[in-house]
């Protein structure tokens, strides 16, 4: 049979790293996708150096447009990011009766449903494996493996760069800020980390990992994003002492009246497997009805972890091209007539405990105050910690972990304790999950 075409947008990292691992295991590979897979064409504004990176193996062009109006090309793999030109090239490649493998989250997440629509109607695939958790096979796991489940939560460290980040903070007792320069330092951040730190990356892939868990549309926009800007080494230390580490985590969980989708900073019993996945490895966990809970582990991002992915859609791509449309895995795992409209639950919905810590006036009668409107609130307190002021200091730490309770109860506490006069400034409120 004559190998399956290829051409590739964006001939940056991940794109020579699929360029190379393809080539390498070409035979391996071929074998089990029982046809040649070949990149017949890349797309990069610098023609240069693709070209000499490809090695005058393909047609290296610089306008994308060719690749996707090419009527020998079967596959086209968007490597280059962003909503912008990559949506339209996408769509185009559709259009074309192209399929579509992307690593592209941003664009998953936020055009997904009109994406996923549009090859639907053509009777095309799009393949995503590498938008979550770069190497780590969580798409296939969710989407097949996992079939027989009803997935109740997932909750993963998505985002290589803050758990770099945060791995730092704790190792080395360092701020953020330091911490963040480090990781720019080691080429693990972004020159502009926003999306990193501020948790929007590891919200687009909960989004996509939401909608493929519960049979949901696409709603990035309904997505609660804390990221770990504001985080203080201050609050590490203590959730050590409590048996806690902190991780930026993604969450999606379903319940009676909702399903709740939230990336934020967690409290995780330090005894867990997830908290122990540091520097820039991602981690998953997922509980199934069936199965319980499973654990999936690997590098996140990088030239060949991502590869990999990209080159295992491109095999299934391959496998099942000439399968009826209508028998092929769905994009979202369930079929498109047949995704719910369960909504995305407020955060003032949410359930979950709390850790709250607050400085006070060393003063008679400050605790009973706070533990006061905490009952009011219906909130339990699980542990407490206080540490005694430093010398000279009329001021001290309280720190309380508080039993699961929906947020709009704590919301509300906070309010009335930072209007304590014994209360200075804000009160700091981590979520924490026991994940068990
Ligand atoms: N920037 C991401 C991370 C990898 O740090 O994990 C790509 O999504």
């Amino acid at each position: 049979m004559k190998p399956i075409k290829v051409g590739l947008l964006g001939f940056g990292t991940v794109g020579a790293g699929t360029f190379a691992v393809l080539k390498r295991n070409q035979e391996e590979i071929m074998r089990r996708a029982g046809r040649g897979i070949e990149i017949a064409m890349v797309a990069d504004l610098n023609v240069e150096r693709a070209r000499e990176m490809t090695n005058g193996e393909c047609e290296v062009v610089n306008d994308a447009n060719l690749v996707v109006d090419n009527p020998d090309i079967d596959i086209v793999i968007e490597l280059i990011g962003g909503y912008g030109i990559a949506r339209e090239l996408v769509l185009k490649a559709i259009a074309n009766g192209k399929h579509v493998v992307t690593a592209n989250k941003a664009l998953l997440a936020t055009h997904g449903n009109e994406l996923f629509k549009a090859a639907q109607d053509k009777g095309v695939m799009i393949a995503f494996e590498a938008a979550v958790a770069g190497g780590i096979p969580i798409i296939k796991a969710l989407r097949e493996g996992l079939t027989a489940n009803r997935i109740q939560w997932i909750a993963g460290i998505i985002n290589g760069t803050t758990n770099f980040i945060l791995s730092e903070m704790r190792d080395k007792g360092l701020d953020f800020d330091t911490a963040l320069k480090d990781a720019q330092r080691l080429g693990y951040a972004e020159a502009d980390p926003t999306f990193d730190i501020e948790g929007i990356d590891a919200a687009h892939k909960a989004t996509l990992m939401a909608s493929i868990a519960f049979g949901i549309p696409v709603q990035f926009d309904r997505a609660y994003v804390e990221g770990i800007t504001q985080l203080q080494a201050t609050d590490i230390r203590f959730a050590e002492q409590l048996g806690y580490r902190i991780k930026l985590l993604g969450i999606t969980r379903r319940t009676a009246y909702g399903i709740e989708l939230r990336v934020h900073p967690t409290l995780i019993p330090a005894s867990r497997l997830i908290a122990n996945v540091e520097g820039a490895m991602n981690a998953v966990l997922v509980q199934g009805d069936a199965v319980g809970a499973t654990l999936y582990y690997g590098k996140g991002a990088g030239a060949e972890p991502t590869a990999s992915a990209v080159i295992a859609d491109l095999v299934d791509i391959t496998r099942l091209a000439t399968a009826d449309p209508e028998h092929r895995v769905p994009h979202l795992a369930f079929q498109p007539d047949a995704m719910i409209d369960t909504p995305i639950l407020p955060m003032s919905e949410i359930t979950t405990s709390y850790y709250l810590r607050m400085h006070v006036a060393d003063k008679l009668g400050v605790l009973a105050d706070v533990t006061r409107i905490l009952a009011d609130a219906t909130i339990s307190i699980d542990a407490m910690l206080q540490k005694e002021p430093a010398e000279g200091e009329q001021q001290t730490d309280i720190i309380m972990l508080t039993h699961q309770t929906q947020e709009k109860n704590v919301d509300a506490a906070i309010a009335r304790i930072e209007a304590l006069t014994t209360v200075v400034g804000k009160v700091t409120r981590i979520r924490l999950e026991e994940l068990n």
